[in-house]
């Protein structure tokens, strides 16, 4: 008999919409390489976002912005190689959509192209709209963005909770149904009053992934690093770390230096 490959169910944009319509949560983590993404999804991740965060974790900037498309590739290239069933989104970098649908669709081209990843997500509501319903137009599903923004830091100035006041609260409820009536499969939602989230959870058909955004959503995302505790400087209050790997890395690598150093490694058993 021939040798069959297990069969994969593989999450696609419509499973992500079957499980809101009966009830089941999305798990998103982010990942940026080869080997921690292979993790994720044999832990059974729904969704595995390459976030632009790499910027910070991976390469030490302290905004999202520096991060270029071609870096993006890179680590979604990397994230694809080793996924057999999660749905990969992708960031699409600042200054790679912003104001011209054109340049938005070139730019997601070549990460659907380049990357073989699944999707985009992109920052903003309604002025982004145009270039969400251009990249749409090409096949390619999109995934939307809004509260805090975190290309748009130095419009805000701060990470603080976002729509607060009624009519920021307003705001982003009618950018929700703009990008979901423009065709994105699921809209993220960072840092906003819980009580929000829910409202636009409930208003919108598509799912809704929460970061700091509370438990009604359809879904919650965080950022790898933070999560395994990789990073120790950066404690908001949604961040739930479920390892300290800081520590552990540190002590693992601090053995290893005074085993080289008291020539305790390698032994008899590790030589040839
Ligand atoms: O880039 C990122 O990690 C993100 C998540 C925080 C949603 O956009």
């Amino acid at each position: 008999m021939p040798n069959r490959k297990k069969e994969v169910k593989k999450v696609t944009t419509h499973v992500l919409q079957e499980m809101k319509e009966r009830g089941e949560k999305i798990a998103m983590l982010t990942g940026y390489d080869f080997s921690l993404a292979r993790i994720l999804d044999h832990a059974g991740i729904d969704v595995i976002l390459v976030g632009d965060s790499a910027s910070n974790v991976m390469s030490g900037h302290e905004t999202t912005l520096p991060i270029t498309l071609d870096q993006m590739v890179y680590h979604a290239s990397s994230v694809v190689r080793a996924v057999e069933r999660a749905l990969v989104v992708v960031d699409l970098p600042f200054g790679t959509y912003q104001g011209n649908s054109k340049l938005a669709l070139n730019s997601s081209i070549r990460i659907m192209k380049e990357s073989g990843a699944h999707s985009v997500k992109l920052e903003g509501g309604k002025e982004v709209e145009k270039s969400v319903r251009r990249i749409i137009s090409a096949g390619i599903p999109v995934m939307g963005h809004l509260g805090l923004t975190p290309q748009s830091i130095y419009k805000f100035g701060t990470y603080v909770v976002r729509a607060k006041e009624k009519a920021e609260a307003e705001k982003l409820l009618q950018d929700a149904l703009i990008l979901q009536d423009a065709g994105c499969f699921a809209v993220v939602l960072e840092k906003i009053p819980a009580v929000l989230a829910a409202e636009v959870t409930a208003k919108l058909t598509i799912p809704t992934i929460g970061i700091g955004a509370g438990s009604k959503v359809d879904g919650q995302v965080l950022v790898l690093h933070d999560m395994l505790g990789i990073t120790n400087e950066f404690s908001p209050r949604f961040l739930r770390r479920y390892m300290n790997l800081y520590d552990e890395m540190k002590g693992a690598v601090s053995r290893y230096i005074s085993d080289v150093k008291n020539r305790d490694f390698p032994g008899d058993k590790e030589q040839y």
